[in-house]
């Protein structure tokens, strides 16, 4: 999604406007740009494209202001063009945006009509008209932001510079993030505008958030929050624990092989944060906001992989701790208007904390008196600022867009919440929490020594690269996982491919199997490994081109008529933790072959602050 940065300084920042553009590649972008004001004058570089493109027209054209504002665009209105490129300008002002104004058309209309002409078709370019517009008929710059920003539907978070005013940089934010960067030591009296705290972690670590509604105005002298009301506010600074070297690539090829390395020594902080590991049981560090032994049902709604871990925590709610759930999309069950009895609890996992939708379904949660508990990666998130209890899932900064550790943490999170529940609500006893506990302690150690099967997927993914399309299947835990395999692999390496359940392979996909399509069997020995292995039979009578993921049972018996990726014999209940690395090895390798950049694959972005 768009990322954003500003700098009031006190020297050129046009080079430190791009090397924090760099730091907000991950959320996904394809076109970027710059403006700084020099003498009183805005002048903006853009292009189509990756970074190197900006930093091309920089070289050639640079800029030398002390001030300017720089934006990564995630194209939603228009084509990603270095017209449609912010920063967009109107008269005095240059602004920058993350987000949709949903009225765009209605306010162009408007605005056309008073003899308007844009130079762009995004929907971002009105908000500089009708500010520019607020300033003509006589207003202050802060005025014309304050009398603006009301007229604007949607989502955004917004920075603006003004011609003529070289002591002057305002950000507002409504539903989508902002942060404000305080200077310090030799850059005492320089301020930050930015979309995340990772962004501006080189600059500075304290930070302010704005919270919904609210505007900032920065000059040297100081920052002044105003809320929706334009009242002043004050909005407490905090030091962020983001550092610079956090987001170093070390000797990795890519994030995205780094996050899949990291995942043993992740995973076992997680566990280390929720479990008591010296007593062997859960041991959560914050209260829940319910008693769970009172819940009548849990409802679980997050989006993409967020939502595969969902899908997979159901299971272990359910058959653990006896719990109904209600799993859906955010972006469904905001919409759906689903009755919920007060006092319940509402479940939200999301890595970034700030997907719109998600963060959506929170609020309309809330509404219906529900209590509110996220899991989510960044502890200083809208999402985590607005529940009753933020469970983090610790995975640390996840840069690749395809996301890897922030899944299995949040899968080794929600399992503990599982137990939890379990033990308050009776289901499981000492002895059973004990067993299982162990089962989550070993798996750290599985998941590094399935690192070492690397090179067998490797080779695999060669053969994987040819394919057109890719089936993968599984049951139980399993099912979810073959979800999210098929997503990881659509998302980086752009061949079609699609999970199911096992054992719906008859009711219609088994009518694509030939020997052309490879379908990737997900079958820990758990208590329906029987059962898949039959679906196997099922493809290999019709030739189908099998790739087993399963242990040494597994191996036995479909040796001959599979190609095996041989996982260590585990417990089956948390085998989903595990067997989530071959899956994205498999993705992850596929899309190096073929050439594709799986850190920021085509179209996706990392941080989806828009519906
Ligand atoms: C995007 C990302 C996915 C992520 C999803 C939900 O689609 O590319 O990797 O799973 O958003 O994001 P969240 O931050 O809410 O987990």
């Amino acid at each position: 999604m768009c990322g954003i940065v500003g700098i009031l300084g006190a020297r050129p920042v046009a080079g430190t406007l791009l090397e924090t553009l760099k730091r907000l590649e991950y959320r996904g972008y394809d076109s970027a740009g710059v403006a700084t004001l020099e003498n009183g004058q805005i002048t903006r570089r853009r292009a189509a494209g990756k970074l190197k493109n900006l930093e091309a027209c920089l070289a050639a054209e640079p800029l030398f202001g002390h001030l300017g504002i720089g934006h990564t665009r995630w194209a939603t209105h228009g084509r990603p063009t270095a017209i449609n490129a912010h920063p967009h300008q109107n008269g005095k002002v240059a602004v920058v945006h993350n987000g949709i104004i949903e009225n765009f058309k209605t306010l162009r209309d408007e605005l056309r009509a008073k003899g308007h002409t844009f130079a762009s078709d995004t929907d971002t370019e009105v908000v500089a008209h009708l500010v520019d517009a607020a300033m003509s008929d006589g207003l202050a710059p802060a005025e014309a932001v304050a009398a603006t920003l009301p007229r604007l539907k949607g989502a955004f978070a917004l920075a603006f510079l003004f011609e003529g005013e070289d002591d002057l940089m305002i950000g507002a934010r409504e539903g989508a993030p902002l942060v404000v960067g305080f200077g310090a030591g030799d850059k005492t009296g320089e301020f930050y505008l930015g979309s995340d705290a990772l962004a501006l972690a080189p600059l500075t670590d304290a930070l302010a958030y704005l919270e919904e509604g609210d505007y900032v105005v920065l000059t040297r002298h100081g920052a002044k929050f105003y809320d929706t009301e334009s009242r002043p506010v004050a909005r407490k600074r905090v030091k962020t624990p983001a550092s610079a070297f956090l987001i170093d690539r070390g000797n990795y090829r890519h994030f995205m092989d780094k996050e899949i390395h990291e995942q043993p020594e992740v995973i076992g902080r997680v566990l280390a944060h929720y479990l008591d590991l010296s007593a062997g049981t859960v041991a959560l560090p914050f209260e829940l906001p319910v008693d769970p032994a009172r819940l009548p049902r849990l409802t679980i709604a997050a989006c993409g992989t967020a939502y595969m871990a969902g899908l997979i925590a159901s299971y272990w709610f359910e058959r653990i701790a006896k719990l109904p759930v209600e799993i859906e999309v955010a972006s469904e069950f905001r919409y759906r208007e689903a009755p919920m009895q007060k006092g319940g609890l509402m479940l939200l996992i999301s890595q970034s904390g700030e997907t719109a939708d998600t963060l959506a379904s929170l609020r309309y949660a809330k509404q219906q008196g529900q209590k509110i508990l996220s899991v989510v990666n960044v502890a200083t998130s809208t999402m985590a600022r607005e529940s009753d209890v933020a469970a983090l899932t610790l995975a640390g900064p996840e840069i690749g867009v395809a996301s890897t550790k922030a899944f299995t943490c949040q899968l080794a999170l929600l399992a503990c919440l599982a137990l939890a529940f379990g033990r308050a609500r009776g289901t499981i006893d000492a002895k059973e929490e004990a067993r299982l506990v162990a089962e989550l302690m070993a798996v750290p150690g599985l998941m590094a020594e399935v690192l070492h099967r690397e090179p067998k997927i490797e080779l695999l993914a060669r053969d994987l690269g040819k394919a057109r399309d890719v089936l993968y299947l599984g049951r139980g835990t399993s099912y979810p996982l073959a979800l999210e395999g098929a997503l990881k692999l659509k998302e980086i390496s752009y061949i079609h491919a699609e999970g199911y359940a096992a054992g719906e392979l008859k009711h219609g996909p088994i009518a694509l199997v030939d020997s052309d399509l490879p379908v990737i069997v997900l079958a820990p020995r758990d208590r329906v490994f029987e059962k898949t292995l039959s679906n196997v039979q099922e493809v290999a009578a019709r030739n189908g081109r099998i790739i087993l993921i399963s242990d040494s049972a597994g191996a036995n018996d479909l040796g001959g008529e599979a190609e095996i990726i041989a996982m260590p014999d585990m417990a089956p209940e948390f085998s989903a933790i595990v067997y989530a690395l071959p899956v994205q090895m498999i993705a992850y390798h596929t899309a190096v072959f073929m050439g594709k950049d799986a850190d920021q694959p085509r179209n996706l972005a990392k941080s989806v602050t828009v519906e």
